[in-house]
């Protein structure tokens, strides 16, 4: 079966089948576009890299733990098109879809998270479309991260294009807590009573993982001498 055959076949039991005529219309560029979303995830895992190597010489440290990447896949971005009411295209994708390409950075201390995106935001190919500060102001349930949209000029054989990444920047703490709470949020099968208990303690937990962070921190600060 192709790539488009075994998509369709996947996305029947959402779409319509007016989408999966425009899908069947417009696969090669939903293709394309895919991979020039690879492409500005490439650009961005390659500037968080430097941006370590070039702190591992000032500050003798790397402040970047590890690095993530995700290009959202056709039946999700589908999926989340389809919940918005719009069909799938790939203007529309471009348009109402900013988490296609996902870069997640994951720091031991939360002021690297700051310093790292300030020194991203401020490149001049770089144009900050969104920030959510979810460590300042962490979601009820407890998430904390630091989202930003931006968006990556990626240059191909004759044009350039400005591509949306979501960069997510976290702590190894944040990055545990919401690895666990996103296994929650996908367990079916638990009784309510179970659910709430579970939900209580998570959100103890990232109350702890907060505690923890800013703690961390304050030792580093010390051993730094400031
Ligand atoms: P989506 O439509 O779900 O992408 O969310 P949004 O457009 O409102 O953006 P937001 O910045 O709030 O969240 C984007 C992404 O952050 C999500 O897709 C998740 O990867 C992550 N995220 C946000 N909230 C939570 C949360 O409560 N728990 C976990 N585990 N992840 C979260
Ligand atoms: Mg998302």
């Amino acid at each position: 079966m192709s790539e488009q055959q075994d998509l369709i076949k996947k996305l029947e039991v959402t779409l319509s089948h007016t989408d999966i005529e425009v899908i069947t219309d417009s696969f090669n560029e939903i293709k394309e576009l895919m991979t020039f979303y690879k492409c500005a995830i490439m650009e961005v895992e390659t500037k968080f890299k430097v941006l370590n190597e070039r702190f591992k010489l000032s500050i003798d440290r790397n402040p970047i733990d590890s690095i993530h990447t995700r290009l959202k896949s056709l039946d999700s971005i589908a999926g989340k098109l389809k919940r918005k009411g719009l069909r799938m295209t790939p203007n529309t994708i471009e348009q109402n879809l900013s988490d296609v390409a996902g870069v997640r950075v994951i720091c031991s201390f939360v002021d690297d998270i700051y310093m790292l995106a300030d020194c991203l935001v401020s490149q001049d190919d770089i144009t900050l479309v969104r920030v959510k500060d979810y460590i300042k102001n962490p979601k009820d349930n407890g998430y904390r991260s630091l989202h930003l949209i931006i968006e990556v000029p990626i240059f191909l054989d004759t044009e350039k294009r400005n591509m949306k990444v979501e960069v997510q920047l976290r702590t190894i703490a944040m990055e545990f807590w919401a690895n666990l709470e996103h296994q929650l949020r996908y367990k079916k099968n638990l009784s309510l009573q179970l659910l709430r208990s579970t939900s209580r303690e998570l959100s103890e937990c990232a109350r702890i993982s907060a505690a923890l962070d800013r703690r961390m921190q304050d030792v580093k600060n010390v051993i730094d001498g400031k």
